[in-house]
């Protein structure tokens, strides 16, 4: 209905706002349109986790779940950030990694990525850097990320198979992904489905659950798991769930 590149430029409209200061969600899955720090201890972040980073990465925040929490980072780890935002969950993952570690987080909205340069410095977090892209076009080499996060971003894609076919593709044999995404649980009404400004807010662009674990495996991806699930969200039939998948160790080999 419309094309892939008008879809893009509303939600990089949409989210350049929201560094503006201006609300981002209505009507909205992803993020929320005031008090940053209580919606995202409903959606899973500990107080602990939030004391210890900048403001700006707090308020800029826009996920539905936390996908870091369930990643099980290990010190050394390399990790990409699907849609880094402000960079919120990249710091988080930082400190998990360490400095032996090292965290890349990929957005397409140029203010993001100043933003979460900005609070990378303030944590000065010397293991995180931030790039522009494209998730559907990676800038990383073939297998070069330990583990993917993502939060509330995939939905936004108007091509979700390709941004399956780079995790895949960018992650080291036996690497895993694990994100946190809105996802429907029943028919959305046509006039949300033909709406820019409910795609940009998370809603008009989620897929039927199945449909996204399908994708996954599609692309590779094995022991596709639901690791968490929320109850029904405003007044759409959408929910947030937190998946974790995959990369065979060996992939594609042929025994001789
Ligand atoms: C709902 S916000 C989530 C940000 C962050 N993950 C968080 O939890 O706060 C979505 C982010 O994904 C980015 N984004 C959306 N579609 C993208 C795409 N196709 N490629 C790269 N970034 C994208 C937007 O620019 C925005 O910063």
């Amino acid at each position: 209905m419309w094309e892939e590149e008008t879809i893009k430029a509303a939600v990089r409209e949409h989210y350049a706002k929201l560094t503006q200061g201006k609300s981002c969600c209505e009507p909205a899955g992803c993020g929320y349109g005031s008090s940053a720090d209580v919606h995202l201890m409903q959606i899973g972040y500990s107080a602990s986790e939030l004391g210890d980073l900048p403001q700006e990465a707090v308020s800029m925040a826009a996920g539905c779940g936390n996908p870091t929490a369930l990643s099980e980072l290990r010190p050394g780890e390399v990790v990409l950030d699907l849609g880094s935002g402000g960079g919120l969950d990249a710091l988080l993952a930082a400190q998990r990694v360490g400095p032996q570690g090292r965290v890349i987080g990929v957005d397409m909205t140029p203010e993001m990525i100043e933003r979460a340069q900005e609070s990378a410095r303030k944590a000065n977090a010397a293991n995180v850097e931030f790039r522009f892209g494209e998730i559907e076009d990676l800038p990383l080499e073939d297998a070069s990320v330990d583990v993917i996060i993502s939060n509330c971003v995939i939905n936004l894609s108007p091509d979700k198979e390709a941004v399956f076919r780079e995790a895949f593709r960018v992650l080291k044999p036996g690497g895993r992904m694990i994100v946190s995404d809105i996802v429907t649980q029943d028919e959305l009404p046509k006039f949300v489905r033909e709406s820019l400004a409910a795609w940009a807010g998370c809603v008009g662009g989620a897929l039927e659950q199945e449909e996204y674990l399908q994708k996954i495996r599609t692309a590779g991806f094995v022991d596709v798991e639901v690791l968490q699930k929320s109850a029904p969200m405003g007044v759409f039939p959408i929910v947030s769930i937190t998946v974790r998948a995959v990369k065979p160790s060996i992939t594609g080999a042929r025994m001789a």
